[in-house]
């Protein structure tokens, strides 16, 4: 049924084509967590969702004046969510040979100093929010870097676009290089300047972001928690149990710790809207800690697989009923597409004999990582007063796309071939609170 429109005299914009989201979780409600409308119209006013319907439903309320956009042939989708992503280290995507630590030294750190810059961070912020759309990611968890320009830069491309954006300064008080070293002291107050300048200013969100437990002091964490408690609502973003010699640098540094994760839970980071990279070596007490306290994970294929990290275990974190969310971690990770991040998703999964669905994949890339992200209330999906984010995906972006698409008999094969051949070629326009904020250009 269509949702009627109470205010007929505020500008109505209806998008016609297939339309697919999902109300909640494949993997428990199976066939009832997604709606599909073959040919169906999702209708917006003031930047929210007023209906979603078949178009025979739909089209005899519209006002006369509402302006339609016909993308019958394509597939509509809510807006993709990252729930990991360094804007700062986009010029180093693809940097050879290095595992995790030796990753960080070599590439990270020296590209993160020239963020000292405001005019450099300036200019990688606007590409960065730019790719993303193109990509038909619309809303971002993103790591800044250590000085606090940085996040100006990227809160200001966010906001420029509408954009919901959740970023923070990346605090780190020991074991890096001093361009890119702050203070225990220093770090909690450019931290809470940030706060006060940006946590919920439009869409924008503050993440207190501690890079990982090796380069923070224990009070440097400390006040970590101290900056949650003070602001409530604010989110947490850190990195947990990546790679193997980092689980060893973090037993030593802290010989107290029960586990890596330990280490946060005892400053008191693991919390409502923290979530945590990777999650790759943890054991049954470290998720049963994540799921109790509504931390989330965010699970980053691409950067697992790249830096030789290992293989997230999606199965135990559904297991245990932690929120899981997706991340391209760019730049460990190697593309800004959640199409190609979850390609590697699924045969991240294959690896250990489990199988991601494409409609759990694709519920991961939107409701999901709403969910792990508490913004579900928000967006994820197209219930009516929801902010219309959305993305338009071709399935035949390219003719082996095309073809493969054309064999296919359900929704289900086509949404897998999509994920498994689909990249950036592949979103056709991003709609960010309606508006076309990234069209393709005709090749
Ligand atoms: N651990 C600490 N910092 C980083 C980072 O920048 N990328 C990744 N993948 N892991 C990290
Ligand atoms: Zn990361």
């Amino acid at each position: 049924m269509a949702a009627s429109i109470p205010d007929p005299t505020a500008a109505i914009r209806a998008f016609r084509g297939e339309i697919l989201d999902f109300t909640g979780d494949p993997a428990t409600l199976g066939d009832r967590a997604h709606r599909h409308h073959p040919d169906g119209i999702l209708v917006v006013r003031d930047g929210r969702v007023a209906a979603l319907g078949p178009a025979s439903e739909v089209l005899p309320s519209l006002p006369a004046d509402a302006v339609m956009t016909d993308y019958r042939g394509k597939l509509i989708l809510p807006g993709f969510v990252d729930t990991h992503v360094h804007y700062a280290q986009t010029d180093i995507i693809a940097s050879y040979g290095a595992q995790l630590l030796d990753w960080l030294d070599r590439y990270t750190f020296p590209a993160e100093s020239r963020f000292a810059d405001p005019e450099h961070a300036r200019e990688v912020a606007e590409f960065f929010v730019d790719e993303l759309l193109r990509n038909g990611t619309t809303t971002a968890m993103v790591f800044a870097t250590t000085h606090a320009t940085s996040v100006d830069a990227i809160f200001e491309a966010a906001e420029a676009r509408s954009m919901r954006l959740i970023a923070g300064k990346v605090l780190m008080d020991r074991n890096v290089p001093e361009q890119v070293r702050d203070t225990a002291d220093s770090g909690y107050e450019d931290s809470a300047r940030l706060i006060a300048r940006w946590h919920n200013r439009h869409r924008l969100a503050y993440a207190v972001t501690p890079r990982f437990a090796p380069t923070s002091t224990e009070r440097q964490l400390e006040l970590c928690g101290r900056l949650l408690d003070l602001n409530p609502g604010v989110f947490l973003q850190s990195h947990v149990a990546e790679n193997l010699s980092e689980v060893a640098w973090v037993a030593a540094l802290f010989p107290w710790s029960r586990s890596y994760l330990d280490v946060y839970d005892r400053y008191r980071l693991l919390r409502e809207r923290a979530v945590f990279a990777h999650c790759i070596h943890l054991d049954h007490e470290d998720r049963q800690r994540m799921a109790a306290t509504g931390a989330a994970m965010s699970f980053c294929p691409t950067s697992n697989l790249f830096l030789g990290s290992g293989l997230f275990d999606a199965q135990a974190a559904r297991d245990h009923g932690v929120r899981v969310g997706i991340g391209t971690d760019v730049g460990g990770g190697t593309s800004l597409s959640m199409l190609r991040t979850l390609d590697e998703a699924y045969k991240v999964c294959q690896l250990a004999g489990n199988r991601l669905s494409p409609w759990r994949a694709f519920y991961l890339a939107t409701l999901g990582g709403a969910a792990s992200l508490y913004l579900d209330d928000r967006i994820g999906n197209f219930d009516p007063g929801k902010e219309a984010d959305f993305v338009v995906l071709d399935p035949a972006a390219t003719p082996l796309m095309a073809r493969r698409v054309a064999r296919t008999e359900t929704l289900a094969e086509k949404l897998f071939a999509l994920m498994i051949l689909g990249d950036d070629r592949a979103v056709h326009a991003t709609h960010v609170l309606g508006e076309a904020r990234y069209r393709q250009t005709a090749a």
